[in-house]
């Protein structure tokens, strides 16, 4: 069963919870990792908590959401290896997979989106990373960055 790490702050407790039964119900493994409860945490604890995790290997991606999903994904983005992306619609989803490889995508439980979260999820883990030269070469020049 192809594994998925999930982490939130205090911001985005019901999101996470609709994220993490959605991935359950598409068959994926999840392993949360909390809040699930509303008292306040900080959101770069929450990022490095599931980065870390994710980087011991064996997951296929990772679920990080706050309140507008901008620190925790900053957050996480300082993290080596991490590429996470804060999709704004079903288009941003595809495209977090197809160019970016995106291995963590990020949500704001306080954000009015256009698209349902579940639908922008969905779009994410159904499309494929392309293997067109030109993207996986900029992917490469993306993670040379990190020095
Ligand atoms: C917490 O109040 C809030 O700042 C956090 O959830 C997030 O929105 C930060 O980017």
């Amino acid at each position: 069963m192809p594994k998925v790490v999930v982490a939130n702050d205090h911001g985005a407790v019901e999101l996470t919870a609709r994220i993490v039964s959605f991935l359950k119900s598409e068959g994926f493994e999840v392993n949360y990792l909390g809040t699930a409860e509303n008292k306040s945490v900080d959101y770069p604890d929450m990022a490095k908590l599931a980065c870390d995790e994710f980087n011991k290997g064996g997951y296929e991606f990772g679920v990080l959401c706050c309140g507008t999903g901008i620190g925790i994904s900053i957050s996480a983005n300082k993290i080596r290896g991490i590429r996470c992306a804060l999709p704004q619609n079903i288009f941003a989803a595809t495209m977090a997979k197809e160019h970016n490889d995106a291995n963590f995508i990020a949500f704001g439980g306080r954000i009015d989106y256009q698209d349902d979260v579940l639908d922008m999820v969905k779009a994410y883990i159904s499309t494929q990373v392309s293997q067109d030269e030109r993207h996986a070469r900029r992917r490469a020049k993306m993670m040379a960055l990190e020095g």
